[in-house]
C-alpha cells in the first residue's frame, strides 16, 4: 500500500483525466492546483455571502475533527429514531445501492471528511477511483489525514457546479447535505449531468413530516438555519421526471434515502 504522502502526490495525476478542460479554459472552473493533498479547484475568493448558516457551520475548523465520530453518529442516530441496526450498514448498503465494484468511478458529492469515500474506494479495484468533492477545507485536510485511500481523490469544488464533463462518471453519490445547500435542485441537475448512462445515483436528505402542522413548524424553524426539510416524493419525483428507472426509497425517522439508475437508451 503506498504512503499517504504518494496518495496525496497522485491525486492530480489520478483526478485531471476527469475534469473537464473546457470548463477550464472558459474559466467557469480554476486551474485545478494541489493543497494540503486535496486537488483544489476553486478560486480564492473572498467569502461567499450566498452560504446558508449550516452551509457555515459546515466549514467551522473545530467541526471537521468531530464529525465523523461524534457529531454524524449522533445526528444520524437521533433523526434516524435510534435504528442501530441500519446505522451500521449504511455505508455497506450505499455500496450495494450504487453497484460498486471493478475499476469504476464514483463521486462523492459533500464528502465531508471522507467518510463515505473510504468506503466506496474500499469496493473498487486499484483501476477504480472514488473522488471526495467538498467545498469546505478543514474538512477536505481531514479527509486527507483520516480517510486516505489508495482509490481515493479529494477535490475542492462546488456541488452546483462540478468540473466535470456530461456522462463521465459511474456512480454519483450525496449525503446528508441537500438540505443544508440553498439550490438543491441545481446540485441533482449536475448529478444527473455527470452520470453516465447506466450509472447509479444515490441521495440521502431529510424527509418533512407528513403532519401538515408539524410540516410548517419543521420549516418555519429549521429555515431559520438554512436547512430544509424535503416532502416525501421531493427525490422520487425528479427522479421519475429526470428518466431515472429502478428507483427505490428507504424511510428511518426524518431520514429519506433514494437511488435510481440512468437509462442506457
Ligand atoms: C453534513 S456533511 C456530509 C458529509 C457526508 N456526506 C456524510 O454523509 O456524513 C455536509 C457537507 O456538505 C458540504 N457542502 C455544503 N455546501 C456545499 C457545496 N455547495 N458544494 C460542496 N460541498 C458542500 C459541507 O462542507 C459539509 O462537509
Amino acid at each position: 500500500m503506498a504512503s499517504e504522502g504518494t496518495h496525496a502526490s497522485s491525486a492530480l495525476d489520478r483526478l485531471s483525466p476527469f475534469l473537464d478542460d473546457g470548463r477550464i479554459a472558459d474559466g467557469v472552473i480554476g486551474r485545478p492546483r494541489l493543497v494540503n493533498g486535496y486537488v483544489d479547484v476553486l478560486p480564492d475568493s473572498p467569502e461567499d455571502d450566498s452560504k446558508s448558516l449550516a452551509q457555515r457551520t459546515m466549514e467551522f475548523p473545530l467541526l471537521a475533527p468531530i464529525y465523523e465520530h461524534i457529531w454524524r453518529p449522533a445526528g444520524v442516530l437521533a433523526f434516524m429514531g435510534f435504528n442501530l441496526q441500519h446505522f451500521r450498514e449504511e455505508r455497506e448498503k450505499t455500496v450495494q445501492a450504487l453497484h460498486l465494484s471493478g475499476d469504476q468511478t464514483v463521486l462523492d458529492i459533500a464528502c465531508g471528511p471522507g467518510n463515505f469515500t473510504a468506503t466506496f474506494a474500499d469496493a473498487l479495484s486499484p483501476g477504480g477511483l472514488a473522488i471526495g468533492l467538498d467545498i469546505s477545507r478543514p474538512m477536505l485536510r481531514k479527509a486527507v489525514e483520516t480517510n486516505s485511500h489508495p482509490n481515493a481523490v479529494y477535490l475542492r469544488g462546488d456541488a452546483t457546479s462540478l468540473p466535470f464533463p456530461d456522462a463521465a462518471l459511474d456512480a454519483v453519490t450525496c449525503y446528508a447535505a441537500l438540505y443544508l445547500i440553498p439550490d438543491p435542485f441545481t446540485v441533482l441537475d449536475e448529478m444527473m449531468r455527470v452520470l453516465k448512462p447506466g450509472g447509479r445515483i444515490s441521495v440521502m436528505a431529510s424527509r418533512a413530516s407528513e403532519y401538515p402542522a408539524i410540516r410548517r413548524a419543521q420549516r418555519r424553524v429549521l429555515g431559520l438555519t438554512g436547512l430544509r426539510m424535503f416532502d416525501i416524493n421531493a427525490f422520487t419525483d425528479y427522479f421519475r421526471s429526470s428518466g431515472l428507472t429502478e428507483i427505490t426509497q428507504e424511510i428511518y425517522g426524518v431520514v429519506q434515502y433514494v437511488h435510481g439508475m440512468k437509462p442506457t437508451g
